[in-house]
């Protein structure tokens, strides 16, 4: 069974085909990131027209490189949520003008389940590594949550961010320290090699599975202003190294807390394994602590490409969430804040 998965939630217009919920037969993601960056984050406008202008070439491009054509497709699974109102309606409305056309069935899927099903695309299914139950990390530039999966289409809540994102700290502490956008990946590369003595603080919240990640920002907001850093213009040498040593000591304050936590689900559910997934995860420091700290537990974290937003993680998981409950009718609604479980 052939999905066309579209993904509009946020700044990337993504369409792919994956046949039966494994192996995507194309993947294509146009970015937005140059047109956000003069702003240092998204804009709600330009995402939803840049959206409209790439919707249907995106499209295009991934049914012909997975060499089939609009009549060999089964279904369209579009995200309906959780995301920007107007980034959401365009891929919404452009999924059910192909249902109507076609004559296909509509999934609309929520996108941080796509990001959990996201391990379902390449390689072994999580199954083949570990049995169920599983802990589910999704960090991302809107979620931090951790669920317990004990099944397909059987998520459990066990925590999640009380304020920011991780994501949402990343970009907005990379802006503070004037490393760009997006904040992830800026800091990522500004940490990397650095031996930092710079410490930051770590919200515990007395063993809750909840996050907190404002006091950290905070931090670094203060430290960056008493040091003269803010915004990165005319900085000395030294300036760079210490807005270097603050990145990757805010690094390790995210990546500890992600870790930590992560664990502290594992232990308290007695789960075989952990599967992680969103824009956060596709972060190396977080990849190689979680592999350290599960001490041997399966890790089971996909290709970078498919961490970010992509169309193949929504037609993965419009396969084993949607497909066996039956489609959606043409009245197919977004849901900006839409939970996952
Ligand atoms: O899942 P995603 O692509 O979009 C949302 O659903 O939000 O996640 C985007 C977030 C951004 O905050 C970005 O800075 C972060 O993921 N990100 C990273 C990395 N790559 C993207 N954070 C840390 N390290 C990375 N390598
Ligand atoms: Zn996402």
């Amino acid at each position: 069974m052939k999905i066309l998965g579209i993904e509009t939630s946020c700044d990337e217009t993504a369409a792919a085909i994956v046949e039966d919920g494994r192996g995507a037969l194309s993947n294509v993601i146009a970015s937005q990131v140059d047109l956000h960056k003069p702003y240092g984050g998204i804009v709600p406008e330009i995402a939803s027209r840049e959206h409209l202008l790439k919707i249907i070439p995106v499209i295009k491009e991934a049914v012909n490189n997975a060499g089939i054509g609009l009549k060999d497709i089964d279904g369209i699974a579009v995200t309906y949520g959780p995301g920007l109102a107007g980034s959401l309606l365009v891929g919404v409305n452009v999924a059910k003008s192909l249902a109507m056309s076609l004559e296909l069935p509509l999934y609309g899927v929520n996108h941080l389940k796509g990001h959990i099903y996201a391990a379902w695309v390449m390689g072994d299914p999580p199954e083949a590594k570990a049995a169920f139950p599983f802990v589910c990390l999704v960090a991302s530039g809107g979620h931090t949550e951790l669920l317990l999966m004990r099944n397909y289409r059987d998520f459990t809540l066990l925590g999640q961010t009380r304020d920011d994102a991780a994501g949402e700290a990343l970009d907005k502490a990379a802006r503070i320290l004037g490393l760009g956008y997006p904040g992830g990946p800026a800091i990522q590369k500004a940490a990397d090699g650095v031996c930092s003595k710079e410490q930051m603080p770590r919200a515990w919240l007395r063993g809750s599975l909840d996050f907190s990640f404002s006091g950290v920002k905070t931090a670094v907001l203060n430290k960056a202003r008493n040091l003269g850093l803010l915004e990165g213009k005319n900085r000395t040498e030294a300036q760079e190294k210490t807005a270097r040593e603050l990145a990757a000591a805010f690094q390790e304050s995210i990546v500890d807390v992600l870790v930590n936590k992560t664990i502290a689900a594992v232990k308290k559910t007695g789960a075989h394994g952990v599967i992680m997934g969103g824009g956060v995860t596709a972060n190396l420091l977080l990849r190689e602590r979680m592999i350290i700290a599960a001490d041997g537990l399966p890790i089971i974290v996909p290709s970078p490409s498919l961490s970010v937003d992509n169309g193949a993680m929504i037609a993965a998981a419009a396969y084993f969430e949607n497909i066996p409950v039956g489609p959606d009718g043409l009245n197919l609604d977004i849901v900006p804040s839409l939970s996952i479980a």
